[in-house]
């Protein structure tokens, strides 16, 4: 019998893609075992002990020891623990490599990853849910997703405001920067603030100013009051359980921002309207979203696959949750948010030249 055109390439596909989805099957047990290391307790109690025994380690934690020697044997043949050339399982010894305590545990470093990991985990979870909205419409409410996503987002992005937001992102915008750190004190306003990380980081790094964090989730503004409570800004910080685009929302703001958030509301133009409508003579608006691709192209680079995946599993199905919805979802192209700065009455919107892998940086001129 002759070969069929083309047979040859299907083979070569139907065996790239079995090999690639089997590495996404070892990928994603990775995840689930971080998610458990990080929610039991695992890896602090690893770190604090700098070697353990399953038996001293089940101890140290309060679990039980078959499963804790289960996930540690795991650690160690998937490469994120190390373990000794013991041959009796229940003598050897595990440990941290030097390098994935920043990875795993260091709630301040940039390479803190454990965050990302709990809301992929988390939001396979709600497939049942989200089913449910492929076939009856609607979405999933953020607040469905639980505390795995609200503290995963927040936990995720507080290096990075931590780090870069007051030194590199706000300093490269020179007027602004010249605005937040003069005489009369500043005022900014932070929309969609979630945990309020950003909102003090802002105030962090301009001393005089007076920042205002607003998010329409109880619990996240819940546990921004708390966050504020530990830390010297509290008296130039306040939160606020509110709708950002509510007409109601009065001042005259220098600054409104709004960080990886714009593609998640159901009502970005209404959002974008009522920020502009806050901002005093000569203020400014500043968007931090995904710096995905200009167009969709297939096949996507990293952050592409990223953004969908996530828009499959969070974003699209949140903004669907409320009606009406625009139903941007996470992968929100330059022209989109363009388009929605627009017509929300901004007279120019700028991309900024600030590099970052994942955020794109967007000036709004009213
Ligand atoms: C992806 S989170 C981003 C949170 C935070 N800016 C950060 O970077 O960690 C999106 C946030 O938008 C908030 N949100 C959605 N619609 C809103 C609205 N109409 N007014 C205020 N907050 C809203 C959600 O409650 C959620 O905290």
């Amino acid at each position: 019998m002759s070969e069929q055109p083309g047979s040859l390439d299907a083979e070569a596909r139907r065996d790239a893609l079995a090999e690639r989805l089997f590495g996404s099957m070892l990928s994603s047990f990775d995840l689930a075992a971080v998610y458990l290391g990080d929610r039991l307790g695992l890896y602090r109690a690893l770190v604090d002990a700098r070697t353990s025994t399953s038996a001293e380690l089940a101890t140290r934690t309060g679990l039980v020891e078959r499963y804790v020697r289960e996930w540690l044997e795991h650690g160690a043949v998937t490469g994120f623990l190390e373990a000794d050339a013991t041959g009796d399982p229940l003598h050897r010894r595990y440990s941290l490599p030097a390098g994935h305590e920043a990875v795993l545990l260091d709630e301040i470093s940039l390479a803190y990853s454990t965050p990302f990991v709990r809301m992929v985990t988390t939001s396979i979870r709600l497939l049942p849910e989200i089913m449910r909205a492929f076939t009856e419409g609607g979405g999933v409410p953020w607040s469905d997703y639980g505390p795995d996503l609200r503290e995963g987002q927040a936990a995720g992005n507080r290096p990075q405001f931590h780090h870069l937001l007051g030194t590199e992102w706000l300093p490269a915008i020179p007027d602004l920067h010249a605005r937040l750190s003069a005489d009369p004190p500043a005022r900014v306003a932070d929309l969609a603030c979630g945990e309020g990380w950003s909102t003090i980081a802002i105030a962090r790094a301009y001393p005089k100013a007076r920042v205002e964090g607003i998010d329409l989730d109880d619990p996240a503004i819940a546990q921004a009051r708390r966050n504020l409570a530990a830390t010297d800004v509290a008296d130039r910080v306040a939160f606020h359980a509110r709708d950002a685009s509510e007409p109601a929302l009065q001042g005259a703001f220098d600054l409104v921002t709004i960080f990886e958030a714009v593609h998640d509301l159901s009502q970005p133009v209404a959002v974008l309207r009522a920020a502009r409508q806050l901002l005093a003579p000569g203020g400014m608006m500043l968007v931090v979203d995904e710096r995905v691709a200009d167009e969709f192209t297939a096949p996507g680079d990293d952050v592409e696959r990223l953004m969908y995946g996530f828009s499959l599993l969070v974003c699209l199905t949140n903004a669907l949750a409320e009606s009406p919805s625009v139903g941007t979802g996470t992968v929100m192209r330059p022209e989109t948010m363009r388009r929605y700065a627009l017509d929300a009455g901004f007279r120019e919107v700028t991309v900024l030249p600030i590099q970052h892998p994942t955020f794109r940086f967007y000036r709004l001129d009213p």
